[in-house]
């Protein structure tokens, strides 16, 4: 952690390599060879409401790679556990998924059978949830959630599950696990539950694991130690992250690299000192002035951003981002804009170059942003955001 600040503190304008982690995980230290896991090109998903095709989400493209920390930020409604549920085909019979590619390990997710679909989840990639008192059944014990999957998954016996199930509890940090498995998830704490919810994730061993908004529903010392947590299992278990949140603050000092969401499109992608000291677009930008500094001690005014995100029922033409932007104009409505690509990782989604939104500011808002960037990066995680 310490190393990481100090990275942070002295790597503004040194971005890691394309596809290379801010501290390098266990897989990829060993192999020096990063392999793809997940690639998804220009998915779409709409829902039918009330016999009207809504987009939800709009062209999306990621990837995700050995030992990736991906965070994929952005305000409520923007888009994030729908394209997540998308890839994980848990979406309800009124969605449809449409992608010019969604691979997992070279394999079609779109092509393959239920049935298969399903045998990978949980045994090749997992996905843990918002609200960890709602994912655990309360009329069954924590032991039989994590046996069930044990054997389900890994076919392994009655007490071979149960000794695997106290391995996985201790692992992600729950103190004399066997007693804790005949307890009931009433008996936990908020924080307690998610790292249950981790530690079943773990049980099949998965390359990639999907946490959507794992900390919101905790206080900021827990959101502190689970965060502490999912960045250990990716060095530990060299296991894959995307993180879910829309909170960028969380990701700075654990992500490697940043996808900003709005209105169901990627809006900026790049490396994680990209976003925060080169960021270009007008969201991302706001998102970082939004950011709460309390350890620099600057009494500056948060910037809210103005207005609402677009209703999916009515979507504009053009830039979704438009009626919220202070430096819309006439073109930004006429057609939705093309993407700009800025350096091999990263690109966004603006009529305007990054250093023409500077000259509009006059340099003044961009001091305060990367001020703002600055103190995030250098605080992370330390100060439980
Ligand atoms: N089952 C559904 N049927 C219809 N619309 C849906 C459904 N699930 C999600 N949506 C809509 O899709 C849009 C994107 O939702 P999504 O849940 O992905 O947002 P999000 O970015 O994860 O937000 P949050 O931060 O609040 O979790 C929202 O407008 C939401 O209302
Ligand atoms: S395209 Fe226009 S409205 Fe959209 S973010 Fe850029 S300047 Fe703002
Ligand atoms: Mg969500």
């Amino acid at each position: 952690m310490k190393e990481m600040k100090e990275k942070a503190a002295a790597g503004r304008g040194q971005e890691n390599k394309p596809g290379q982690a801010q501290d390098e995980p266990k897989g990829r230290k060993e192999t020096g060879i990063s392999r793809r896991l997940l690639t998804v090109e220009n998915l779409e998903t709409t829902f039918q409401i009330h016999k009207t095709s809504v987009y939800a989400v709009r062209g999306a493209s990621i990837h995700v790679d050995d030992g990736d920390i991906l965070a994929v930020v952005g305000e409520s409604g923007s888009g994030k556990s729908v394209l997540m549920k998308s890839i994980m085909g848990l979406l309800p019979e009124n969605a449809e998924t449409r992608a010019d590619c969604l691979q997992y390990m070279g394999k079609d997710l779109l092509t393959l059978s239920d049935g298969e679909r399903n045998k990978m989840k949980g045994k090749e990639f997992a996905m843990i949830f918002q609200d960890p008192m709602t994912a655990l059944n309360p009329l069954k014990t924590i032991g039989s959630h994590l046996t069930e999957v044990l054997r389900r998954h890994r076919g392994l016996g009655k007490k071979e599950a149960r000794d695997e199930a106290a391995r996985a509890l201790k692992k992600v940090g729950i103190p004399s696990p066997e007693s804790r498995l005949s307890q009931y998830p009433h008996e936990f704490s908020g924080g307690m539950r998610q790292r249950v919810l981790i530690a079943m994730a773990l049980c099949c061993k998965p390359a990639l694991l999907i946490a959507d908004e794992p900390t919101t529903a905790l206080d900021v010392t827990i959101q502190a130690q689970i965060l502490e947590l999912v960045k250990q299992l990716r060095d530990e278990e060299g296991m894959s992250i995307v993180l879910i949140t829309h909170d960028l603050g969380i990701v700075a000092s654990l992500s490697n690299r940043i996808s900003v969401m709005y209105g169901g499109l990627i809006m900026e992608e790049g490396l994680t000192d990209e976003i925060f000291y080169h960021p270009k677009h007008p969201y991302t930008r706001a998102l970082l002035h939004a950011i709460p500094q309390p350890a620099t001690g600057v009494k500056e005014r948060l910037e809210a951003i103005p207005g609402m995100a677009p209703s999916l029922m009515d979507l504009p033409k053009g830039c979704p981002f438009a009626q919220r932007c202070k430096y819309a104009c006439a073109d930004c409505e006429k057609q939705l804009p093309k993407y700009r690509q800025y350096t091999d990782t990263q690109r966004a989604m603006c009529i305007f170059t990054g250093e023409e939104l500077d000259e509009k500011d006059w340099g003044a808002g961009r001091e305060s942003w990367q001020a703002a960037s600055e103190s995030s990066r250098k605080e992370g995680i330390r100060d439980g955001r």
